[in-house]
């Protein structure tokens, strides 16, 4: 076995999933002033180190995605970052990509940056600890959108990253976003998502990157945020496993879904119906940020000096995701 795929492996077998904590700056001082935080360096620091040394990342968390500013950060213990999350046994991952700009041709699509440069800064990223990495493109959902031009420039940019970051090591997370905005039906998201999908392994294959050692981090099958026609649980996990199955190359080892802006409990429930139903090879986990954070965040903005608290929450739901990335999930779990 390539010794990328025993990374990805490492990272998201037994029910382990990822811990998204790589919001950017900028995100994360809008999450920070909404629980009325002042978004300081040591402030985003504090938070994050609560979380990353929590009882639950020896079990739970196969790897933490940091943002640049996180892994040059030393902890109050004096260890790094990377050591704090090493120490439970954890991979550190680096978001590498530099941001999501709307295109010169379009007022509302978007394309991620990040290229110039990427290899020599994974090489610095290598040498802070980091063993994968994450970028992100985003995409709309519309009668028009995702574009023919958005579809192609973004996938282009996910395989020439992936194929960067394999040479430096490491195992790239590949993260095709449809976002969740817009009144879109299930159905749209599954053939816009599909469509997206499929184009992404055309490049990643044009650009000699093995499937073997990534990681997809795609999204959920869902209806829109304001879509009046919402589906049942169910039918998300069955309609999400059909468009893996029918877009995703058998050898990718593991898939690892983001939240995308789904409550704790949906995420959760979500995640545990697609493992119950899961007839494919593929590992099915987590690589939530705000599914695994809210609540734990809302309490510390309270309880700025409750560590123990806040881990508390944090805890259970990474208890309760790893149960459902093992279909072993039930809400009577929740209340324990
Ligand atoms: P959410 O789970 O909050 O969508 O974040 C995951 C992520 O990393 C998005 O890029």
């Amino acid at each position: 076995m390539s010794e990328l795929k025993k990374i990805a492996l490492k990272i998201l077998s037994n029910g382990k999933g990822i811990l998204a904590a790589d919001e950017s700056t900028g995100t994360m001082t809008k999450r920070l002033e909404s629980v009325n935080v002042p978004s300081t360096p040591e402030n985003r620091l504090l938070f994050r180190e609560i979380l990353f040394s929590s009882e639950s990342m020896k079990d739970c968390i196969g790897g933490v995605i940091l943002y640049d500013e996180t892994i040059k950060q030393n902890s109050t213990s004096g260890k790094t970052i990377s050591e704090i999350i090493s120490s439970s046994g954890a991979l550190p991952g680096i978001k590498v990509d530099t941001g999501a700009k709307i295109f010169a041709s379009s007022n509302e699509e978007k394309i991620t940056e990040g290229l110039d440069g990427l290899r020599e800064r994974l090489k610095e990223y290598y040498k802070l600890g980091a063993r994968f990495t994450k970028w992100r493109g985003v995409f709309n959902i519309s009668n028009k959108y995702p574009s023919k031009l958005s579809i192609s420039a973004n996938a282009h940019a996910l395989a020439r990253y992936s194929a960067l970051v394999q040479e430096c090591q490491m195992v790239p997370i590949v993260e095709p976003e449809l976002l969740m905005d817009g009144n879109h039906t299930a159905d749209d998201c599954f053939n816009k998502t599909s469509e997206v999908l499929k184009r992404c392994f055309e490049d990643l294959v044009a650009h000699n990157v093995d499937l073997s050692g990534i990681i997809l981090k795609p999204n959920m099958i869902l209806a829109g945020a304001n879509s009046d026609k919402k589906i049942s649980n169910e039918e998300v996990a069955k309609l999400t496993l059909k468009c893996l199955k029918e877009s995703v190359p058998k050898s990718v080892p593991g898939i690892a879904f983001l939240s995308g802006g789904q409550t704790e409990i949906q995420a959760t429930e979500n995640l545990n119906l697609i493992n119950k139903y899961n007839d494919t090879n593929f590992i099915m986990s987590f690589s939530y940020g705000r599914a695994l954070q809210q609540s734990a965040l809302k309490f510390w903005s309270k309880n700025i000096n409750d560590i123990k608290g806040t881990q508390k929450i944090f805890n259970h739901r990474a208890n309760m995701n790893t149960f459902a990335a093992q279909g072993k999930w039930s809400a009577e779990l929740e209340q324990k």
